[in-house]
């Protein structure tokens, strides 16, 4: 890739733990070039302890602005100045913006993961049903995604039961039309909600590298035709999860196309301008 950097080019990125992996270097730069932007998508390596410091650097260095990925989506809202409603309704940001040092925080993912229901998945989440698998920050954003859009029944499933009664605790007073139950992440529950459920979405990082035969579900069993088969995965593009999927004749999505749309929804944060989706889609599935 060729780029003139120089005295005025703006700087953007993405903090994360572990960042090695992460396609938004490659995707976000992609599109810089195209439109001929004179920024610079930069990976910043952050570990835990040094968090406040990295995001108060954005101010010091007149950063425009940076993607917060996991593990820190929750953990960065209380080092910004301001956050937008539904992302502190989320209690989670995968985007800061710097304007004139003000740092205000977003949540793309949440477009990001409708979008790609329903131009990749083609799903009306209207009246469906679903269960979730986690409840992290990534597992917020798809909650409230499916919430908005007055889906029937959500079953969220954790290892950690407390954090899946928070997200029931923060969101279901704001939609009375959609139920939320929580469970253990347990077979038994799993597999009659799984039963009667539309769409599965894999939120963990289970099935990430360097372990990638891990998977969130104990019984390949569990998958069935009628169901979609989300993982918000895109590194392997096929996790276990969705290969058993596959093998049982269910539709998949992989993360890659939520990875763009909410892409393309923090750089319309950041420049202004708002590439189109299937396009970017296509060249990310080129290069990659
Ligand atoms: P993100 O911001 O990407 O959602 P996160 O907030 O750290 O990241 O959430 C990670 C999710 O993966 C959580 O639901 C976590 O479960 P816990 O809440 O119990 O920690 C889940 N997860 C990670 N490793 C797991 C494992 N080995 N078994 C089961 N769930 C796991």
């Amino acid at each position: 890739m060729k780029k003139n950097i120089n005295g005025k080019t703006k700087i953007i990125g993405v903090i994360g733990k572990n960042i090695e992996n992460s396609l938004s270097p490659l995707f976000h730069n992609q599109i810089i070039l195209k439109y001929s932007l004179n920024f610079c998508y930069l990976p910043f390596q952050v570990a835990e302890t040094d968090l406040s410091k990295a995001i108060q650097g954005i101010k010091a260095l007149n950063i425009r602005g940076v993607n917060i990925t996991f593990p820190y989506k929750e953990k960065a809202i209380k080092f910004l100045d301001e956050v937008e409603e539904s992302a502190r309704r989320i209690g989670a940001v995968n985007t800061i913006v710097n304007n004139k040092g003000i740092l205000t925080g977003y949540n793309t993912d949440v477009i990001g993961f409708k979008k790609s229901l329903q131009e990749n998945g083609k799903f009306i989440i209207k009246k469906k049903k679903a269960v979730i698998l986690g409840a992290g920050g990534a597992a917020r954003a798809v909650v409230y995604a499916l919430l908005e859009e007055e889906i029937e029944e959500i079953c969220i499933f954790n290892r950690t039961l407390e954090k899946a009664k928070i997200i029931k605790q923060n969101l279901s007073s704001f939609f009375p039309k959609s139920r939320i139950s929580v469970f253990p992440l347990e077979e038994e529950d799993l597999k009659d909600k799984i039963e009667k459920a539309h769409l599965l979405v894999n939120t963990t990082s289970l099935g990430m590298p360097p372990r990638v035969d891990n998977t969130p579900l104990p019984d390949e069993k569990l998958f069935h035709p009628d169901l979609l088969v989300y993982d918000l995965i895109y590194h392997p593009v096929r996790t276990l999860f969705l290969r058993q999927a596959e093998k049982a004749r269910a539709k998949i999505i992989n993360g890659l196309p939520m990875l763009v749309y909410q892409g393309i929804e923090s750089f319309h944060l950041w420049t202004g301008l708002k590439p189109e989706g299937k396009e970017v889609l296509k060249m990310i599935k080129r290069i990659t």
